[in-house]
């Protein structure tokens, strides 16, 4: 086989082979062995891949000696990128070979192509480590829990995300401070962009909910919200209502058939699956009609995580299993859009401590027709700012959303409102 990319995940892929290379030959009956390995800059000194070179293993800056050169019978693209890898692994299909992939990104942008591209040729592409590492979701779900209808998947699928709000509620950091700790402990990539914005966490939902519908989910179809306005009031707040708030990605059928698809920032009671999850891990918490709920936790990130699930599809590939071929083949079910979805909402504003002021705005929510279930204002000082939170009762988002815009054209707040979604 051949290497695409020999950095954190692809050092512990042959990390992982020479540690447990023996035992898997022996299951296979066959030894797995890299061949080639492809790198940016080949010439960078890598102290750690001396004894392979030294058996002959090739090192390159040419894809295409692992797409498309003779003697390799699977390509492991674990590169990162988007186009890059989209053209190996349309090469790779060309060319007869499987393809094993970490990359979460390609998947969710380029999958409708890729997984035609991957059909007509007869060739498969295995992905488990691209959602939540070393967690087997993928397999659960193509697999394990294929007699069911499922119905809901809730999951913490950044563990970027993750670690930063649990070190605010823990530890009383300010969301900037948490970021910076998280970078500095490597679970944030030197542009975390993609993880606090949501993004990659609605990369994975989309590969989640395309096994889960059969077809391929445009990442565009899934509503969006990062972390950036969440600050350790919210955390405080939160754990006065007895609730913790998560980066939930979310995908709920309804009685008719169709999806939710949402990511982003979410109040859940504290007694929660999903709100003991701490630090830098996942976890995925399912249900299906004949199976009921799961839970599925690990970790979410890191060499020998990823490595691990990289590993598990290369010795698929090598017992020639060949996946659900037709899994993401079908027609799109309706997307139910957010702004349509009726959920509670806790809502954080900045006022000035005047008198009336919490009248006006109770009066402004309830002339929209939003019903309040409970409003909490901390003891304040006259004409000094303040700030005021309200739970709403069920509402239709684009509701809240209108609001919380009029609101703020009527300068009645000191700045932009926070609203957070309440899952139960
Ligand atoms: N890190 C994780 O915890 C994790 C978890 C799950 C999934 N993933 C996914 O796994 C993939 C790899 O991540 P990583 O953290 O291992 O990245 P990384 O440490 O930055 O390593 C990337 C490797 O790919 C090589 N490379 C990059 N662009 C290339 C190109 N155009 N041509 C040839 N080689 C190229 C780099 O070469 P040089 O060595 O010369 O720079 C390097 O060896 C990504 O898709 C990522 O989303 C990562």
């Amino acid at each position: 086989m051949g290497l695409i990319g020999c950095g954190t995940v692809g050092s512990g892929v042959l990390e992982i082979l020479h540690r447990r290379g023996d035992d898997l030959a022996r299951l296979l009956s066959r030894p797995l062995r890299v061949t080639r390995i492809v790198v940016r800059d080949p010439a960078r000194p890598r102290h750690h891949l001396a004894g392979l070179l030294s058996t002959g293993v090739e090192l390159s800056a040419d894809p295409q000696r692992v797409t498309r050169a003779p003697g390799i019978d699977l390509v492991v693209e674990v590169a990162g990128g988007t186009e890059g890898p989209r053209q190996w692994m349309l090469d790779a299909f060309r060319h007869g070979r499987d393809v094993v992939t970490a990359n979460k990104a390609t998947l969710a942008t380029h999958g409708a192509e890729l997984f035609a591209a991957a059909r007509e040729q007869g060739r498969c592409i295995f992905y488990e480590a691209s959602v939540a590492a070393a967690i087997p979701i993928v397999e659960m779900l193509q697999n394990g829990l294929v007699a069911n209808q499922m119905t809901r998947i809730s999951a913490i699928l950044n563990g970027t995300c993750n670690y930063i709000l649990t070190r605010m509620e823990l530890d009383g950091m300010e969301y900037p401070q948490a970021l910076a700790e998280a970078q500095a402990k490597g679970f944030a990539e030197a542009d975390p962009t993609l993880d606090i914005s949501g993004g990659d966490s609605a990369h994975k939902l989309a590969l989640l909910a395309g096994i889960v519908m059969r077809s391929h989910v445009p990442v565009e179809k899934i509503y969006t919200e990062g972390l950036g306005n969440i600050t350790r009031d919210d955390i405080q707040f939160a754990a006065q209502f007895n609730c913790r708030i998560k980066m939930l990605a979310l995908a709920k059928r309804n009685e008719h058939g169709a999806w939710e698809l949402r990511v982003h920032p979410t109040l859940i009671q504290r007694d929660e699956i999903l709100a003991q999850v701490r630090d830098e891990f996942n976890a995925i918490h399912l249900k299906g009609d004949a199976a009921g709920p799961m839970l599925a936790y690990g970790k979410g990130a890191g060499a020998l995580p990823t490595a691990s699930s990289v590993v598990a599809d290369i010795v698929r590939a090598a017992k020639g299993e060949r996946g659900l071929f037709n899994s993401h083949a079908g027609t799109l079910p309706e997307i139910i859009p957010t702004e349509k979805v009726e959920l509670r909402h806790y809502v954080r504003m900045a006022v000035l401590d005047v008198p009336g002021v919490l009248g006006r705005i109770t009066s402004f929510f309830g002339l929209r027709h939003i019903s309040i279930s409970s409003i909490h204002q901390p003891e304040a000082h006259m004409g000094h700012p303040v700030p005021i939170v309200l739970v709403t009762h069920k509402t239709q988002d684009k509701v809240v959303t209108d609001a919380l815009r009029d609101l703020e054209n009527a300068k009645l707040l000191l700045r932009a409102p926070t609203r957070i979604r309440i899952e139960e």
